[in-house]
């Protein structure tokens, strides 16, 4: 596995980047990196003491600087203090990261319309809203802009038991698009990434809870044999905030090891064949 910071020294210098759940998980993984690669940092979400804890040990380890603002994304007042609260910080913000999400597997028709809101509010409601607030901000400002929303493979495909956040994280691709396409001409760039499972405290415990577990392994589903390391998504978010992807816009990058091509092929699933069968068909073929 390669899992070596890949951008040179310094690629993103200066730049003010603000990642919303930046706290834990892959929002946390992502922001360390931008640090270490000379960002300025903003992690935003919710629980202000979760947030403290990881701005002090990022800035322990890495030497940067990182600001916490809580603010529920789902609330649009509380987004635009967040940006006030960037400016006043830093006088500047190049780029925002929407990474706050909620989810959680259960059968659709089990699922209160209350269920269904607090996912679809984080995850859709809460992209735009943001996007909306940093986008007029930039926009107002002549300034340029980058966003960059992480997504899941199956915005691409849906997929059963987790349908609000499927239809969310749908509705954020087409807004990646959609804003892609529109603002590009005012200099501001948006794209998306797709990750397959990359182990996380917040993931595992709501979407693979041990009882859930015995009966479906994930590892089994990706070609690659193993699960997504953090630095590897990492990578993949600094270059696309980077000045080195500048002429990337509107692209959906997938890093899955294979794992949602391995289930939408027809025929890949043969590979649970022994190979004796195999064996045999062949010997049949030849007479
Ligand atoms: C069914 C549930 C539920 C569950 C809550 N609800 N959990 N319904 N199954 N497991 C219902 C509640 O009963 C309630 O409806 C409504 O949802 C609101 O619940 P609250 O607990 O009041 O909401 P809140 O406190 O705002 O919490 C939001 C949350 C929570 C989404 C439920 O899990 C959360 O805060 N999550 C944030 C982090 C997270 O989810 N991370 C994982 C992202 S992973 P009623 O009708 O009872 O009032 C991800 C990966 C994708 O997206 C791909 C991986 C491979
Ligand atoms: P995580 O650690 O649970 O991250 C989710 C974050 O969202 C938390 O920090 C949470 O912080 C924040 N959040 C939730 N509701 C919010 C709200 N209303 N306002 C502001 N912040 C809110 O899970 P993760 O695995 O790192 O997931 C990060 C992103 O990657 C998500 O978009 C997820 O869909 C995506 N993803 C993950 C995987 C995976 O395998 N891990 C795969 C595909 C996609 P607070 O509770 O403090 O608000």
């Amino acid at each position: 596995m390669y899992n070596e910071p890949m951008l040179k020294e310094g690629a993103l210098e200066n730049k003010v980047i603000v990642i919303t759940g930046g706290g834990t998980g892959l929002g946390r993984a992502m922001g360390k990196y931008c640090v270490q690669l000379g960002a300025k940092l903003v992690i935003t979400s919710r629980k202000i003491d979760v947030l403290q804890e990881t701005a002090t040990a990022l800035e322990k380890e890495t030497g940067g600087k990182v600001v916490t603002v809580a603010c529920d994304v789902r609330k649009y007042d509380e987004v635009e203090r967040m940006l006030k609260h960037t400016l006043n910080e830093f006088g500047r913000v190049d780029a925002l990261i929407n990474n706050a999400a909620g989810n959680f597997v259960m059968p659709t028709e089990r699922l209160s319309h209350r269920a269904f809101d607090v996912v679809v509010d984080i995850v859709l409601k809460g992209t735009y809203n943001c996007s909306l607030a940093f986008g007029k901000y930039w926009i107002e400002n002549n300034l340029p802009g980058n966003i960059l929303n992480i997504v899941t493979t199956y915005a691409l495909t849906g997929s059963g038991y987790v349908a609000p956040s499927a239809a969310a994280k749908g509705g954020v691709l087409a807004l990646t698009r959609s804003l892609a396409a529109e603002w590009g001409r005012k200099n501001i760039r948006c794209n998306a990434i797709a990750p397959g499972p990359f182990p996380t405290e917040g993931a595992w415990s709501r979407l693979f809870p041990e009882e859930v577990q015995q009966y479906v392994d994930p590892l089994k589903r990706i070609p690659l044999g193993r699960y997504g390391n953090h630095q590897e998504l990492a990578n993949l978010s600094a270059y696309l905030l980077s000045d080195f992807s500048a002429y990337i816009n509107g692209e959906v990058v997938v890093i899955d090891g294979g794992e949602w091509l391995h289930g939408a092929g027809q025929f890949t699933n043969l590979e649970n064949i022994p190979q004796s069968l195999w064996d045999q068909l062949e010997k049949m073929r030849g007479k």
